[in-house]
């Protein structure tokens, strides 16, 4: 049996006068684009942040091991360091900074201090290539559609060397053609062996992409499809 790529048992995780998760266990095989679905606030946002530290270990129980290890991340850049990487609902790109600038923010291409802007180029062009979005990497990001900037966002993900990615509600804001490029590109990188999880609304997509899904409702897990 292999081992899965993210296992999370029982989380509970509550804050003042509310409980966002009551019980809820997620698992995700290697390789697998993974849905995670429920009406709105039933608790998938949270649970994705338990994941990735946004709220840190120590601030819920339960338990999660990635790749058969125990986890307790204390923030973000913990949990990117394992290879988990979240793309909030909210993209998080600084709008009057470049596509690369954006890409490799807290992550440049530093030698001696200085930041390689050469090397930063050729890296974003070869990233963008992957993601297949045809912009130049000078280019500022409130020059672009959300639809491209949600590529930036995954481009900037495979810099950090994503083993998971976590999409939240990644298609909410786009239009059919851009959700349909963007769900290709999910299929494209479970190719490359990258897994993922997708919240999503849209049943139509979810069949399309997924695996497996999961369904939470009022902070628990009620199926696994
Ligand atoms: N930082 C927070 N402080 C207080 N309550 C929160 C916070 N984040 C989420 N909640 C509450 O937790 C529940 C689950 O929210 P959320 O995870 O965002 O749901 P979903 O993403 O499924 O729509 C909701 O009742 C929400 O109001
Ligand atoms: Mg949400």
């Amino acid at each position: 049996m292999t081992v899965p790529v993210l296992e999370m048992r029982s989380i509970v995780k509550t804050f003042p006068g509310v409980k966002a998760l009551s019980d809820v266990s997620l698992t995700v095989a290697e390789g697998e684009v993974h849905a995670l679905c429920g009406e709105n606030g039933a608790g998938k946002s949270t649970l994705m942040k338990v994941l990735s530290g946004v709220h840190p270990h120590g601030s819920y129980e339960g338990e999660i091991r990635f790749r058969g290890e125990r986890c307790a991340f204390k923030d973000i850049r913990a949990s990117e360091a394992r290879g988990i990487v979240i793309i909030h609902q909210e993209l998080a790109l600084v709008p009057y900074l470049s596509i690369a600038e954006n890409i490799f923010l807290g992550n440049e291409h530093a030698n001696h201090g200085f930041i390689s802007w050469n090397e930063t180029l050729r890296h974003a062009a070869a990233l963008l290539e992957r993601v297949g979005l045809r912009e130049h990497p000078q280019t500022r990001v409130a020059d672009i559609g959300v639809g491209k900037q949600q590529l930036v966002e995954i481009a900037k993900a495979l810099a950090k060397k994503v083993e998971l990615l976590i999409l939240d509600e990644p298609t909410a804001a786009l239009n059919d053609e851009d959700s349909a490029q963007l769900i290709s590109l999910i299929k494209e990188l479970k190719g490359q062996g990258i897994s993922s999880i997708i919240i999503s609304h849209k049943l139509g997509e979810i069949a399309a992409v997924a695996d497996s899904v999961t369904v939470i409702r009022d902070g628990r897990t009620v199926e696994t499809l």
